[in-house]
């Protein structure tokens, strides 16, 4: 998968693309991350990429110009398709393990991070592109929202985590959603907290239906009560429900 990242501040991402997982994935050439400065198409000799709103407003705006030539330059260099291009904006699409699932879906992205107080609302209908967010509170900028979504989507790409069987078996994968629910190591016992009596029972029916009923509650108590009930109804129907059913 090939992953185009524009920003102003590309240093940003040396110490998070170098970090263990993403840099042996790109070593490996699962993942081709590329970075591009937003600087280096600016115009005029101030290298201008922000101005002040019409109507007025505090803040600066990112320009269009700069923006959409950038992306553009980007899209066409080399073979790679041109790829889907994500905004990073919070008035964006909520990002959650399903978006993150479609976006590992794709060939290439191109991510690009906003600053200031957003893009020139004419950028996304001109690059048609994705414009996503990821929760609801400001961040000064889209760099640290460009990186949920590598490590996120990097982690679904094959061949990038150990064991294949760890991303599925994650909280919110598979058809119900769920969070995980409590795990336990070694002791058995820390100050005076017992590891459950049934995960050292060697029963491992009961175990799965201990665990699916932990999750269920784990996720009930999180406020996902249509998925936490959709969840008890397989439960009661265990014909109904994928992972009861293997
Ligand atoms: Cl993608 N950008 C900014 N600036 N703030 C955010 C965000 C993105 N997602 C949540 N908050």
């Amino acid at each position: 998968m090939r992953i185009d990242i524009v920003t102003l501040f590309p240093d940003m991402f040396t110490g998070f693309l170098a970090g263990s997982l993403l840099g042996q994935a790109c070593a490996k050439g699962l993942i081709d991350i590329r970075l591009t400065n937003l600087r280096d198409y600016a115009e005029g000799v101030h290298r201008q990429v922000d101005d002040r709103p019409y109507g007025g407003g505090p803040g600066m705006l990112l320009m269009p110009g700069p923006v959409v030539s950038c992306v553009e330059a980007v899209q066409a260099d080399s073979g790679a398709a041109a790829g889907h291009v994500v905004l990073l904006t919070p008035g964006g699409r909520r990002l959650d393990q399903s978006v993150v699932e479609e976006l590992s879906r794709k060939e290439r992205l191109v991510l690009v991070c906003g600053r200031y107080e957003g893009f020139d609302a004419r950028v996304a209908p001109t690059l048609a592109a994705d414009e996503i967010s990821i929760g609801d509170y400001v961040l000064s900028g889209g760099e640290v929202a460009a990186m949920v979504i590598v490590d996120a989507v990097a982690r679904l790409v094959p061949g990038v985590l150990g064991d294949d069987e760890s991303a599925r078996q994650d909280s919110f994968s598979g058809a119900e959603r769920l969070v995980e629910g409590p795990q336990y190591t070694r002791p058995r016992e820390f100050r005076g907290l017992a590891v459950p009596e049934i995960l050292l029972s060697g029963d491992h029916g009961r175990i799965a239906t201990w665990r699916h009923e932990q999750a269920v509650a784990a996720t009930a108590r999180r406020g996902h009560v249509a998925t936490a009930s959709q969840s008890l109804q397989n439960q009661t129907h265990p014909s109904h429900s994928r992972r009861n059913a293997s």
